[in-house]
């Protein structure tokens, strides 16, 4: 039997973990609240805006394989999931009101100024692999704020880590599987992607990088490792 082109994990948040938020943020002092909100903010609309995504990229007038839409499939339920879980610590700490879901709602994308890294389904795979990458190294970073709402909320980070992972890893595989003969296009592709990091975000879903916990050396860092996958996958046929 053929493998599926997405590795798909399984599992849920444990029970309770809202609840010890809820109970967590009570007890924050104000500054800590207030660095809590905001970075919880970024996390609810950049996972919101995975729906503006997959929208682009289904309006988009490319050929793509049907490995590839397996992988965004998979991709997709997993934001969408992650959005939720975000929006369920965000309810237990802050409260749920109107002025947040029309925040939310409000939000307009534009990949005017980002159009030129989606010229086919390579180019694609490449900068999911970076987002992914960087989006990995970014929670991460958070791990001790998200702790505030207790060890629950700190694993359903974790949990959201390891899809994020997945995802480059599934991105990560298509190359192997269907462009693999492209390969040495990809310093060229991996440095468009840099180089567009520093455009102002527009809820794109990807590249969204704007926010405080961004820095030069996570952008390197994620085109370095992918660079050094790349050149693996080209040498060996298999990433390390
Ligand atoms: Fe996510
Ligand atoms: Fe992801």
């Amino acid at each position: 039997m053929k493998a599926p082109a997405a590795r798909v994990r399984a599992g849920r948040p444990g029970f309770g973990w809202t609840e010890e938020a809820g109970r967590r943020a009570l007890a924050l002092s104000p500054a800590a609240r207030q660095g809590l909100r905001t970075i919880l903010w970024d996390d609810l609309a950049s996972e919101y805006d995975a729906r503006f995504y997959s929208a682009w990229i289904e309006g988009l007038d490319r050929t793509f394989t049907p490995e590839f839409w397996e992988v965004h499939e998979a991709w997709r339920e997993d934001e969408d999931r992650h959005h939720a879980w975000i929006r369920a610590a965000w309810t237990a700490a802050f409260g749920w009101d109107g002025e947040v879901e029309a925040r939310l709602e409000a939000r307009r994308p534009d990949f005017g100024p980002i159009a030129h890294l989606f010229e086919d389904e390579f180019a694609i795979a490449c900068l999911g692999c970076y987002d992914e990458l960087a989006t990995v190294r970014a929670y991460r970073k958070s791990l001790p704020v998200y702790g505030l709402l207790g060890p629950g909320y700190r694993a359903v980070v974790g949990r959201i880590i390891a899809d994020e992972a997945l995802h480059y890893r599934n991105y990560l595989d298509l190359i192997g599987r269907r462009h693999r003969h492209r390969l040495h296009e990809a310093e060229a592709v991996v440095g468009r992607i840099r180089a567009a990091e520093g455009t102002p975000y527009r809820a794109t879903f990807v590249l969204d990088h704007d926010d405080a916990v961004w820095d030069e050396g996570i952008f390197d860092e994620a085109a370095r490792i992918l660079l050094e996958q790349l050149r693996r996958l080209r040498e060996t046929g298999a990433p390390g």
